[in-house]
């Protein structure tokens, strides 16, 4: 049994097949998706798919790409809906230096608005990291992120940065660059993240697993991201599936 933490099937990429695509991922074993909303469009579809399937849920947040988009309105709607019974965090947040349509201080700003609303509910964080690593530390520090921890989401940073995101309380969630052929980071990664701290994802319809990279991504491939994870570290699949979904669980309080 699998948990994918962090999937898009709410993305226009899945608007012909949805349905089907979930059912893929159910058959594989991956009986558990956090389905992610990162906008006005994807976060009401996020919490129509968790209300249709008992195993699915959904997190709310804004994504660092468009928080120039965002309104007070929007947030204060993100802060209604943290009460829904299937909304178990707030996210995905951060910051992408990567892309420039959102200067760099307005994402800080709607960064730390996101951390501070997360803290209000009590609810974990699901963390979007592109090229600033040094400013998400930071700000989750000052912050005080620690408080309800979260997730460091398709952690693709050095094993240098693990100790420090666990010592804020996060878990770290590894995806499709593990199985990457020229990807040394991830799987370095993959071999020291504490088995209790360790999540799987696939961030589709983004970033396919090998041997499906460059295509579109599904969730029933988080088993090729468990697996080669569980070759790194010498484990079985069973182990690695059942500890990374428990950690799951406890991360977003959900009594199975
Ligand atoms: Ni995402």
């Amino acid at each position: 049994m699998l948990f994918d933490t962090h999937v898009h099937v709410n993305a226009r990429q899945f608007m012909e097949d949805r349905d089907e695509v979930i059912q893929r991922a159910f058959d594989a074993g991956v009986t558990y998706m956090v389905v992610v909303g990162f906008d006005r469009e994807t976060i009401p579809l996020a919490i129509d798919i968790a209300e249709q399937y008992e195993t699915i849920y959904a997190a709310v947040g804004w994504h660092p790409v468009d928080a120039i988009d965002m309104t007070d309105a929007d947030l204060a709607w993100i802060e209604e809906l943290a009460s829904h019974p299937k909304v178990v965090a707030i996210g995905e947040m951060g910051l992408d230096y990567h892309w420039d349509k959102s200067p760099k201080d307005v994402q800080k700003a709607v960064f730390r608005k996101q951390i501070q609303l997360a803290k209000k509910v009590n609810m974990p964080i699901i963390i979007h990291n592109r090229e600033a690593t040094e400013d998400i530390i930071t700000i989750l520090q000052e912050e005080d992120a620690a408080q309800v921890g979260g997730i460091m989401h398709c952690y693709n940073d050095s094993a240098a940065y693990v100790q420090t995101c666990l010592d804020m309380n996060f878990y770290i969630s590894l995806g499709g660059p593990v199985t990457f052929k020229n990807a040394p980071l991830p799987k370095e990664v993959a071999a020291v993240v504490p088995l209790d701290r360790l999540l799987v994802e696939t961030d589709a319809p983004f970033l396919a697993p090998h041997p499906n990279r460059g295509k579109r991504n599904e969730p029933a491939y988080v088993k090729l991201v468990a697996e080669k994870i569980a070759e790194i570290r010498d484990v079985s699949l069973e182990e690695l599936s059942e500890k990374t979904t428990e950690n799951a669980f406890s991360l977003f309080r959900i009594k199975p």
